[in-house]
């Protein structure tokens, strides 16, 4: 399967890496040799992973999540063409968003020095900075390209306005589209996200598709539908979820975001499943209510 437009292969789950910073070096690389042999090509990081407001430390995390993946390819240089990194900027740990051209460029430069590397996979926006004109936003992201320093561009968290907003200014078609879509948080289904993925060829990048944790840890309606689904497949209700979000008709690749090698094992399971229209509609119907009268 394609990223987007692009020529980029990816498997049809990917791993990522917001609450990765929190492992010593041996954990993180047996964390990504796991997700490789899961079938988990796309390694999703970001500059801001890492970062905490709190630690007394002047960095306070910033770029640690890269710098921890850095160190596992320089360790391991062979790593880097099995890997499709996807990493983000426009985060600002100050502002908080910034995408102006001065401040993208920079902050690619920095991520690719702390992932020891000289390109990036995708380079995605990480939320909308409305104080910056699209259009040089978009400047950025064709500099980026056009110098190779990213094979293909994404976005995460825009709406489908301003995600036609920039990519009217763009010289190449957006390959990845990032919102939070899951079972529990079913809103790019409604707002138009996923209908923009399909009209364009976009791939869905979607997060937390375990609800950041709610879907195992939780009961609830969607969960109970999600365990009798689990039941008939001999599976888990994790990864009857990551089904779900791949049922529908885009191209959703869900990110998995566990620390622990054996769910990353498991939730690879949810590749080969393929939920049938009534499945997917009973974990709708168990979020929104009725469809049918
Ligand atoms: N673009 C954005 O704005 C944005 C925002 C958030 C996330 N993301 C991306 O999405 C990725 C995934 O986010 P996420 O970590 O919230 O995803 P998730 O897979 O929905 O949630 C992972 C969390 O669920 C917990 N969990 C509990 N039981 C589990 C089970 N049986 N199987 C798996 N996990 C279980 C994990 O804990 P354990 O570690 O203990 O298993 C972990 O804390 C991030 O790494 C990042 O790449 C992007």
């Amino acid at each position: 399967m394609k990223l987007g437009q692009s020529d980029i292969s990816v498997g049809k789950i990917a791993y990522g890496c917001w609450r990765f910073s929190q492992n010593d070096s041996a954990k993180a690389d047996r964390i990504i040799r796991t997700a490789l042999d899961a079938g988990m090509n796309l390694i999703d990081t970001a500059d801001i992973y890492g970062f905490n407001r709190f630690p007394d430390r002047a960095d306070k995390g910033f770029g640690q999540a890269e710098a921890r993946l850095g160190d596992i390819l320089t360790a391991a240089p062979s790593l880097r063409k099995q890997i499709v990194i996807a990493t983000k900027g426009g985060i600002d740990a100050v502002q908080p968003y910034n995408s102006s051209f001065r401040y993208v460029m920079a902050a690619i430069d920095a991520s690719l020095e702390r992932l020891q590397t000289d390109y990036v996979d995708l380079y995605q926006i990480h939320r909308p900075d409305v104080t910056t004109p699209m259009q040089e936003t978009a400047r950025a992201l064709n500099e980026i390209v056009k110098s190779g320093k990213a094979r293909a561009i994404g976005v995460s968290n825009f709406t489908v306005a301003q995600t036609r907003a920039l990519q009217a200014h763009l010289d190449h078609p957006l390959a990845t589209l990032q919102p939070e879509f899951s079972a529990v948080h079913q809103d790019p289904m409604t707002d138009g996200i996923l209908d923009y993925a399909s009209e364009t060829g976009a791939t869905i990048l979607a997060w937390s598709p375990l609800g950041g944790g709610r879907i195992p840890q939780k009961d609830g309606p969607v969960q109970a539908v999600l365990d009798g689904i689990a039941t008939r497949y001999g599976t888990t209700r994790a990864v009857a979820a990551l089904a779900f979000t791949r049922a529908h008709a885009a191209h959703v690749i869900p990110i998995i975001g566990t620390q622990n090698p054996t769910r990353i094992t498991e939730l690879g399971y949810a590749a080969q499943i393929n939920l049938t229209g009534r499945e997917f509609y009973d974990v709708v119907e168990a979020y929104r209510g009725k469809l049918m009268p």
